[in-house]
Order: structure tokens, then C-alpha cells, then sequence
């Protein structure tokens, strides 16, 4: 199966997933991420405003600022198809592009070297950690460069046995699955 085809029927499953099924597992992979080492130990945690169907992420940027944490989140650049990290505060202004919340193109870029813990969005994903996006190759540049700790939350109709791998694609470390 194609990769675009992969995607849009895992999003067309996420799309249709009961409600209360859908709150029930983001609460368990949100305890799973809560309480694992590395979140634990991150200062700086990257990560990418949702939009649906995705797993939400507000959540977890609310958590992180509960517990102390730095949360920085990306701005696309287009052009050349990177992503450039922000500081992300209760009163950071953002905008919407193709449906993601951004940091405006003003706000100061941050070295994503300093980020401890990279969660990195995603649509289909195997057991190794590869995963299908959607469609831009932004993780898969970042993830290129990114030294630092990635994961993955996933539903478990987002676990793929055949997942189509190219050569640029680029694995996460931990892939979550609330089964
Ligand atoms: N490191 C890279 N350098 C140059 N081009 C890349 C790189 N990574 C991905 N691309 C290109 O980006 C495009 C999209 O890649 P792909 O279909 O794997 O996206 P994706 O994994 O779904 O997206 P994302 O990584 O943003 O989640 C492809 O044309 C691919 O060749
Ligand atoms: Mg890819």
C-alpha cells in the first residue's frame, strides 16, 4: 500500500473512533508519557500543536508547564521544509497554518539542541519506531539532525504491520500504544 493511502485510511479510522474510546486511550497514553523516565527527566519537551483527528497534545503542554517544564513547539518554514522551534508560554501568540497552531514568524527561534524530549506526530507507525507523517518530511529532516530523546504516542489503529519504509525515513526511539 501506498504511503498516501496508508494515510488516509488510518485518518479516516481516527476520524470515526468512538468518542469515549478516544478519551479513554489519549488518558492512558498520556499516564504512560507522565510517568515514564524520560519525560520525567526532560526540562525542555518539543512538541507540536494538534489538530484532529491527531492524539491531543494540548494536554500535555498543559502538564509539562504544571511541572516546570520549558515547552517549545514548531514553526514550519515551507521553503526549505524545516521546522523551527519556539518557546511556547500561556501567552504566546500563534496562528493557524493548514490547521496547526504556529508561533508567529516573529517569535525567537530556539537551538533544538536544547530540547530533552522530542514527541514527534505522526499517523501510522510500526513496532521499530518508523512512522508515516503527513506528507511533508519535516520529522523525518529533523530527526536527521536531532540527537536528544524521541516518542511517539499512538492508538493502537495507528500500529501498522506494513508500513512502507523509504531511505529517508527516520525512526523514533519509543512508540507509545494505548491497546
Ligand atoms: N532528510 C530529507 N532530505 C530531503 N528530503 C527529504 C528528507 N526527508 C524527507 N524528504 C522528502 O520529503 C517528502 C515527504 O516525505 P515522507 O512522505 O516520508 O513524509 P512524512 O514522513 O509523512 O512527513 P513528516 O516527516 O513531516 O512527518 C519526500 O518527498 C521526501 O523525499
Ligand atoms: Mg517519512
Amino acid at each position: 500500500m501506498t504511503k498516501q493511502r496508508l494515510r488516509q485510511r488510518i485518518l479516516s479510522k481516527l476520524a470515526t473512533m468512538a468518542p469515549n474510546r478516544r478519551l479513554l486511550k489519549e488518558q492512558q497514553l498520556y499516564q504512560q508519557l507522565f510517568s515514564s523516565p524520560n519525560w520525567q527527566k526532560a526540562t525542555t519537551i518539543g512538541i507540536t500543536m494538534s489538530k484532529a483527528p491527531e492524539i491531543a497534545t494540548q494536554p500535555i503542554i498543559e502538564q509539562a508547564w504544571a511541572e516546570q517544564k520549558r515547552v517549545v513547539i514548531p514553526r514550519t518554514q515551507s521553503n526549505e521544509r524545516l521546522l523551527l522551534f519556539c518557546n511556547y508560554t500561556k501567552s504566546t501568540p500563534t496562528q493557524s497554518l493548514r490547521g496547526i497552531e504556529e508561533p508567529l514568524p516573529t517569535a525567537a527561534v530556539i537551538d533544538a539542541a536544547t530540547i530533552d524530549l522530542l514527541i514527534v506526530p505522526g499517523v501510522a507507525f510500526n513496532t521499530a519506531g518508523y512512522r508515516i507523517g503527513f506528507g511533508g518530511g519535516y520529522y523525518d529532516r529533523l530527526l536527521g539532525i536531532y540527537r536528544g530523546t524521541t516518542i511517539s504516542l499512538a492508538f493502537s489503529e495507528q500500529l501498522v504491520t506494513e508500513l512502507p519504509v523509504e531511505a529517508h525515513d527516520l525512526p523514533v526511539q519509543t512508540v507509545l500504544v494505548a491497546e
